[in-house]
């Protein structure tokens, strides 16, 4: 059974927008958040160093909140992330010893997978491991020898701990479905041939791996990833799940920041072909849009001069986007 999930707000660039903590103070968000999903995703709140930001302190609260709220409103959890490169606290950084590092990265998914096993539906174990395409040396993984940002696991441990973070996940909570998670991803292209091969390798391993899953943040200057269904299909037929799991359509705001009707509407028929493509393909079991209320995007703030990319204005109007994905449901 598909579910329709959201990222709940909190942390991140929400911290210094002004935002205390969308999801415990602004009672519409949470009205909607629980009315309008039946999945949830921690935009933050269970990164490493929102979680575990010195070592050997865990900062549980903002993590257990969001479970807690999920499950008084009968939705799933999308666990995000244990293995990325990004938010990751400098103390993690420094860890210098191999198998300091590997210890530290071991206790991590233990202690974070453990906590909430048998309440988390997919975990995003692996996040955006691979360098983009359009770094030196092509496609590779984050291992140092790219211009991209290092993933320093990967960098200093070599890439068996992709399958080793597998297996101690799986270890945590043999219940939960584990994922690579990326972006970029969405056109069957050299990155998701990439993963296509990875994935294919893990599995002849008999790492525990579910499925892959394709963030989709998508901008409506670049065309539709007209691949996206075919691409999807070769991971099933791997006999992988699948899952959209960030899905944003960001434009180039006009002067005046106000989207033109033409804008919401292309903005609409992207959230619907992602939305058919997902559908289409038999164990596409998860969606989830990056925020539903333009109010908290990250976009802004990562993307200056673009936004609007949710399916509801600052003010929690729907936009197109939000009726396109209605109708096709
Ligand atoms: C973003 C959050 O939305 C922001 O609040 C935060 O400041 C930075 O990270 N890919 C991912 C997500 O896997 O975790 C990122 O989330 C967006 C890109």
């Amino acid at each position: 059974d598909l579910v329709i999930g959201t990222a709940a707000a909190g942390g991140g660039h929400h911290v210094d927008a002004g935002y205390p903590d969308p999801f415990t103070y602004d009672k519409q968000y949470r009205r909607l958040l629980a009315a309008e999903f039946s999945s949830v995703s921690p935009e933050n709140q269970m990164k490493w160093d929102f979680i575990h930001p010195e070592p050997g302190v865990y900062n549980w609260g903002p993590a257990d909140a969001i479970v807690d709220f999920a499950e008084a409103n009968g939705q799933v959890v999308r666990g995000h992330t244990l293995l990325w490169h990004s938010q990751l606290p400098a103390w993690v950084h420094e860890i210098e010893d191999p198998e300091e590092l590997r210890a530290v990265l071991k206790e991590h998914i233990q202690t974070v997978v453990g906590r909430y096993a048998g309440r988390i539906q997919q975990w995003d174990v692996a996040n955006e491991i691979f360098a983009d395409e359009w770094d030196d040396g092509g496609v590779r993984l984050r291992d140092g020898e790219t211009g991209a940002t290092a993933n320093p696991f990967i960098e200093k441990l070599g890439p068996g701990i992709i399958a080793d973070a597998f297996r101690w996940a799986h270890e945590a909570d043999p219940e939960a479905e584990l994922f690579l998670n990326d972006y970029a991803v969405e056109d069957w292209n050299t990155k998701s041939t990439a993963y296509y091969d990875l994935a294919e390798q893990l599995l002849a391993d008999g790492v525990p791996l579910d499925g892959f899953a394709f963030q989709a943040h998508l901008d409506l200057q670049y065309p539709f990833p007209s691949t996206l269904q075919a691409n999807m299909q070769r991971f099933d037929d791997l006999g992988l799940e699948t899952a959209i799991t960030e899905l944003d359509v960001r434009f180039t705001l006009p002067e005046g920041g106000v989207p033109t009707q033409e804008q919401l509407e292309e903005q609409a028929d992207t959230y619907q072909g992602v939305l058919e493509a997902c559908l289409a393909v038999e164990e596409c079991n998860s969606f989830t849009i990056w925020g539903f209320t333009d109010k908290y995007s990250w976009v802004p703030s990562f993307s200056p001069g673009q936004g609007a990319a949710t399916v509801m204005s600052e003010d929690y109007e729907r936009k197109p986007a939000y009726w396109a994905l209605h109708e096709t449901l």
